[in-house]
C-alpha cells in the first residue's frame, strides 16, 4: 500500500501530524537507511522500510493485544456508564480501531484478545470453530462427583440442545478449571447453576493456544508476540 510518510508516522506513533513535521526535519526518520526529511514522500507499506529514532516501524494493518479484563469493565469500546476496554490503553496504541474478540461479563476477569483483525475474530468466534477457553471458577456452594459428570458430559441450560462435553478439574473446595468449547451468553454461570450452585468469581485463562500471561494485572494489556500472533491465526 502507498502512503504519505508522514501519515504513516502519525497512525504508528500516535503522534500528531505537526509532531511528526518537526521530528522528520530534526532527521529522525530513515527510509530504506537514508535520511528523509520531506513529509509528503510517498512509501510503499509493502517494501519500504521505515525506522523512526531507532525503531522499526515497518508497516503492519493488525495489531493484536493481549489485556487482563478488570472487574467492572465492559468488553465494549463504547458505554455509557461503564469504563470500556479502551479506559485502560494509552492513546499511543489506540491508532487503529481495536475490538475485543468476544465478551466477558462485566463481573468477569481474565482474558480478553483485543485487535482490529476483524477476519481473524470473527474466525475465532465462529461456532463451527469450537475454539477452546479455559476459566478458572470458584462457587457458592461445592459440588459433588455426579454434577461434576452432568458438566463433563453436557447440561440443560435452556437452549435448544445441552451443552457440548467439557473438562473439569477440581481445584479446592469450590474451586474448580472448567473448559469449554462454545461460547453461549453467561455460559458458565448458567452451567453451574443447572447443576445447583452459582459462579461467585470467574475469570478466563485462555482462549484456543493463548494463555493469560500471568504477569499482566487485571487492567494491563501488552502486544502479542509474533509467536503467539502466527499460533492463533493458525488454530482458528
Ligand atoms: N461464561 C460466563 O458465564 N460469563 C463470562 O463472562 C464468560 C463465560
Amino acid at each position: 500500500m502507498k502512503i504519505r510518510l508522514d501519515k504513516f508516522l502519525a497512525e504508528e506513533t500516535g503522534k500528531t501530524r505537526k509532531q511528526v513535521k518537526e521530528l522528520l526535519k530534526q532527521g529522525l526518520v530513515a527510509v530504506n537507511n537514508e535520511v528523509v526529511k520531506k513529509p509528503e514522500v510517498k512509501i510503499d507499506t509493502d517494501v519500504d522500510r521505515v525506522v523512526f529514532d531507532g525503531d522499526d516501524l515497518t508497516y503492519k494493518p493488525f495489531v493484536y493485544y493481549m489485556f487482563h479484563k478488570p472487574k467492572g469493565c465492559v468488553s465494549a469500546t463504547k458505554d455509557a456508564h461503564d469504563q470500556t476496554i479502551l479506559d485502560y490503553f494509552l492513546a499511543k496504541d489506540l491508532t487503529k480501531e481495536v475490538f475485543p474478540v468476544g465478551r466477558l461479563d462485566k463481573d468477569t476477569e481474565g482474558l480478553l484478545l483485543v485487535t482490529n483483525d476483524g477476519e481473524l475474530a470473527h474466525r475465532l468466534l465462529s461456532p463451527k470453530k469450537h475454539v477452546d477457553k479455559t476459566y478458572y471458577v470458584e462457587t457458592s456452594l461445592p459440588i459433588g462427583e455426579e454434577e461434576i459428570h452432568q458438566l463433563e458430559v453436557g447440561v440443560d441450560i435452556g437452549e435448544k440442545t445441552r451443552t457440548l462435553p467439557a473438562k473439569i478439574e477440581v481445584l479446592g473446595e469450590n474451586s474448580y478449571k472448567i473448559t469449554i468449547h462454545e461460547g453461549k451468553f453467561h455460559q458458565i454461570k448458567r452451567m453451574f447453576h443447572a447443576v445447583g450452585t452459582e459462579v461467585t468469581y470467574l475469570k478466563r485463562l485462555s482462549m484456543g493456544t493463548l494463555l493469560l500471561d500471568p504477569k499482566l494485572l487485571p487492567g494491563e494489556y501488552r502486544k502479542l508476540t509474533e509467536k503467539e500472533i502466527e499460533r492463533i491465526q493458525h488454530e482458528s
